[in-house]
Parts: structure tokens; C-alpha cells; sequence
């Protein structure tokens, strides 16, 4: 990806990081602390109350995260600050500022409002927001149980919180541990403990081409499941085939997992470049081989997530944004009809393995989303592969790799895992298992068969 050159100055509508910025007659802090996490940085900010800090502590619950978020990116916070004398107060008498903000300016309650309460149908003082009321960002709401995986500096989960005024309905995760990530991305500590301050929770090390199996999320389902800019590393640059497909294979793995994640209409959306080499990685077809459907590509614009910061992910400058460009939010759900399919059709689609050929690494098709119980068996969570084409999805078919000459592939790498931690005994083990190259294997022999099959592992 095209590295962006300048991501020094960070804006949010009117307000830049590069404008001092003084707030006045803040209530429970939310809008300075909206500014902090956009420009993930205070220092430009300094953000007042009239009221003490006491009388705030009693009258607003969000008061004192809000003040932390300030105080954590930076900021000052001066309580008692009367706007109407403010340029005699001894921390403010000298000082001059680029943007001075004053939101919603009202005197009190002093009196019966006008007659006109309601503009354009508006309320013009709702008061605080309850908060169980449900809140949309974009695509998202605070009702979603939301995962995100493959995130950088988490600001973009954090944009979601943010917006929510809660992250108790979010799962953010890294493939990276804690340790890189907070090495790696300069404001990600800061990002993440705000956002566990709003309850979000958070897991690193996970794969998202592993992740149905992963220990704290195999047994949940998500309404939305989300991968902003999949990318697998630059190894090559973006239009070598090699470098496509590895794309190609992470994007095609992450489908086959999140499928299995995904409530019954829940949705996936991958944010992704729409121009080759990006368009190469034929993302719409990758999601068609694991049993889901396009429902929806709108342009992504980054302004629509405030505080979102997209990194290069990898590399010496991991912490840099790429260029975006022209891009989408790829939306897919669970496509119902496919899993439908009768099951004599099955058995006119072995030779579409010779289409396969043209597939990323799992030349065995990995597909399935659908389980005969309500939750997964150890066996079917883990390992849940059938024998089908990238044309028609099954609901269930045997196993049965006989018609398959040669694998060397993801796939493959991934039974291995598998059949190092199983113990032989409380597993179901499937009476058909044969080797790619159509030999049957006793479940005492697989451990031992498989890498002598694949010994490049
Ligand atoms: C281009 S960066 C995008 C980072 C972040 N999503 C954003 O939008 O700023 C690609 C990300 O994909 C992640 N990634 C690569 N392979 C992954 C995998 N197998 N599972 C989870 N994340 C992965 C990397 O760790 C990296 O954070």
C-alpha cells in the first residue's frame, strides 16, 4: 500500500490539532473529549467548565472518563471559568487561541423557556441523553454486537465507542500482543485504555483466519464482524502475483471463519481499496466460496469515523497511514439460499476442483457455517471442512478427500495444528479420514501421517 506522506495534522469538522482550542462552559466534557480522541492528542486543548469539579462529579455519570481521557492525551482542564469574565481569569488573561468554542450557550432555568421549545421539530434542550437509548455510527449501532479483528492502533473500534458513549456491545482485537501493539502504534495505549474505560473488550493475538477456534469467542455471534483493510504484509510489492494471493488467502480464510460467527442476519464488511492490484483480490468472490453474498458496496469515507487513524500495519513504518484512495465498505451476509442446495448436486461439482485450481491456497474448499447443533461439538468447531465447490455450499456433506491428488496448503498447515491438540479419545474422528493421497488413515496413525505427507511443513 501507498504510504500517505503528511499525517501530522488531523481534523475533525471545523477543528484541526493544529488550532489552540479553547472550550468554554463544558458540561460533562464529552465534546473536548471527542476532540482528544480524533486528534489522539490534547495538548492543543484546553477545556473549561463553569461548575466545580465536585458539582460536575454529581451532576454528570460520564464526567470523570471524560476528564480522564483529557488528562491522559494531554489536555488542561479549568473548572470554574465564567465565559462572561473569562479574559481576566489569571489562567487565561494572556493566553490567545485559534478556535474558541462555546457549545449551546443557555443561562439557566430560571425561567419558562419561550413558547417555541421545539425547532424544525428538534427538542432544543433534550437534557442528557438516557443511555440505553440507541446510537448509530455509520453502518453501526450501539444495539450491534460488534467484533472488529486485524485492528492497528484501535482507533477505529475506538470511533465506534465514542460514538456509542459505550463499548460494552464491542470486541476489538489485534493479531498482534499488547506489546507490539502499543510498540508499534504511538497512541495505541492511550486508545486502548479508553476503550476499555468504555467497557470494550479486547483480545490481541487473534487470527482472524483462526479465530471460530479462539477460546473467548467460538461460542459468541456477531451482527456485524469487521476487517478494515485486510492486508497480509509486504512482502512483494502489491501486484505480484505471490503477494495477491496471500491477500487473497487471508481474506478467503477470515470469510470462512466469520461465517461461522455470524448471527442469522448478521453482516460482514471488509473496508478495502477498489482499484488493481486491490481489486485483483476479487474479494466478492472470496466471500461467495464460503457460502456469503454481496448485499451492499458503498464508498468508504474515513471523515464518517472520527478519531479513525488507518495504519500500514507492518514494517519499519507500521505506524504510518497509506494512502486510501478510492475505497469501499464491502458488506456481505450468510447467503441462506446456498445452504440449501440439494444434496444430489453436491456430487455433480467434484470436478469444479479443477476450478479451484484457480482459487488462493486452500486448494480443498473451506466452507461451512451452518452446524447441526446449536452449538459446535469440539470436533465441528474446530474442524469443520467439506468436500465442496466454490459453485453450490452444502449444508453438510462427508468428508472425503479421495478425489483430491495434491494439497499443499493452508489448510492442510491448520489439520496439522489440530491434530496436535487433540488427545485421541474425547474427539469424534471421522471413521472416512483419508490422506490427499486417497489412503485411509487410522486416527492412532494421523499424527504420524500427516507431516510425512506434507513434510514442507
Ligand atoms: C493495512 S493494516 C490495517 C490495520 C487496521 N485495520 C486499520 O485499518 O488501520 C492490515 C492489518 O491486518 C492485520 N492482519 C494481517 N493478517 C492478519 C490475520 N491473520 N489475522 C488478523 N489480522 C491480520 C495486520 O495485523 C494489520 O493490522
Amino acid at each position: 500500500m501507498e504510504e500517505l506522506s503528511n499525517d501530522s495534522q488531523k481534523k475533525i469538522k471545523h477543528y484541526s490539532s493544529s488550532h489552540t482550542i479553547l472550550l468554554v462552559g463544558e458540561g460533562d466534557f464529552s465534546f473536548s473529549a471527542c476532540l482528544a480522541v480524533a486528534f489522539a492528542n490534547a495538548s492543543n486543548i484546553l477545556a473549561t467548565s463553569l461548575d466545580s469539579k465536585e458539582s460536575l462529579l454529581r451532576k454528570y455519570t460520564r464526567v470523570s472518563r471524560n476528564l480522564e481521557i483529557l488528562e491522559l492525551a494531554g489536555g488542561r482542564v479549568v473548572h470554574e471559568v465564567d465565559a462572561t469574565t473569562m479574559s481576566q481569569h489569571p489562567l487565561l488573561y494572556d493566553k490567545s487561541f485559534d478556535r474558541i468554542v462555546f457549545n449551546f450557550p443557555h443561562a439557566g432555568f430560571h425561567f419558562k423557556e419561550h413558547d417555541n421549545v421545539q425547532i424544525d421539530g428538534r427538542q432544543l434542550f433534550p437534557g442528557p441523553p438516557a443511555d440505553s437509548r440507541e446510537k448509530w455510527l455509520k453502518y453501526y449501532s450501539s444495539y450491534h454486537e460488534i467484533l472488529l479483528v486485524g485492528e492497528g492502533d484501535f482507533s477505529f473500534s475506538l470511533s465506534l465507542a465514542m460514538s456509542f458513549g459505550s463499548a460494552s456491545n464491542i470486541v476489538a482485537t489485534s493479531l498482534d500482543s499488547y506489546l507490539d501493539v502499543v510498540t508499534k502504534y504511538k497512541n495505541a495505549r492511550l486508545n486502548l485504555r479508553i476503550l476499555k474505560g468504555f467497557g470494550a473488550s479486547v483480545l490481541h493475538g487473534v487470527d482472524a483466519t483462526k479465530m471460530k477456534l479462539h477460546i473467548d469467542l467460538h461460542m459468541r455471534k456477531f451482527d456485524r464482524i469487521i476487517f478494515n483493510f485486510p492486508h497480509a504484509g509486504f512482502f512483494w510489492r502489491e501486484d505480484n502475483l505471490l503477494m495477491i494471493r496471500m491477500h487473497k488467502s487471508l481474506v478467503h480464510e477470515f470469510f470462512e471463519n466469520a461465517s461461522q460467527m455470524l448471527r442469522v442476519d448478521g453482516e460482514i464488511h471488509v473496508n478495502h481499496k477498489t482499484k488493481p492490484p486491490f481489486s485483483d483480490w476479487n474479494v466478492g468472490q472470496l466471500a461467495q466460496q464460503n457460502s456469503l453474498e454481496l448485499i451492499g458496496c458503498a464508498d468508504f469515507n474515513i471523515l464518517d469515523y472520527p478519531g479513525y487513524n488507518n495504519k500500514r500495519g507492518q514494517g519499519k513504518r507500521c505506524d504510518r497511514p497509506f494512502v486510501l484512495g478510492e475505497c469501499s465498505t464491502y458488506k456481505f451476509s450468510i447467503n441462506h439460499s446456498a445452504k440449501t442446495t440439494p444434496r444430489f448436486l453436491l456430487h455433480m461439482n467434484n470436478n469444479a476442483l479443477d476450478v479451484q485450481r484457480n482459487l488462493p491456497f486452500p486448494e480443498i474448499p473451506i466452507s461451512n457455517h451452518c452446524c447441526h447443533h446449536p452449538y459446535p461439538t469440539p470436533f465441528e468447531s474446530g474442524y469443520s471442512h467439506r468436500n465442496i465447490s466454490m459453485q453450490n455450499h452444502p449444508t453438510r456433506f462427508e468428508l472425503d478427500y479421495s478425489c483430491v491428488t495434491h494439497s499443499v496448503n493452508a489448510h492442510s498447515r491448520f489439520m496439522t495444528g489440530m491434530l496436535e491438540r487433540m488427545s485421541n479419545d474425547d474427539v469424534y474422528w471421522s471413521s472416512n479420514l483419508r490422506s490427499n493421497y486417497g489412503e485411509k488413515i487410522q486416527r492412532s496413525e494421523a499424527r504420524r501421517t500427516m507431516p510425512r505427507l506434507f513434510p514442507h511443513w
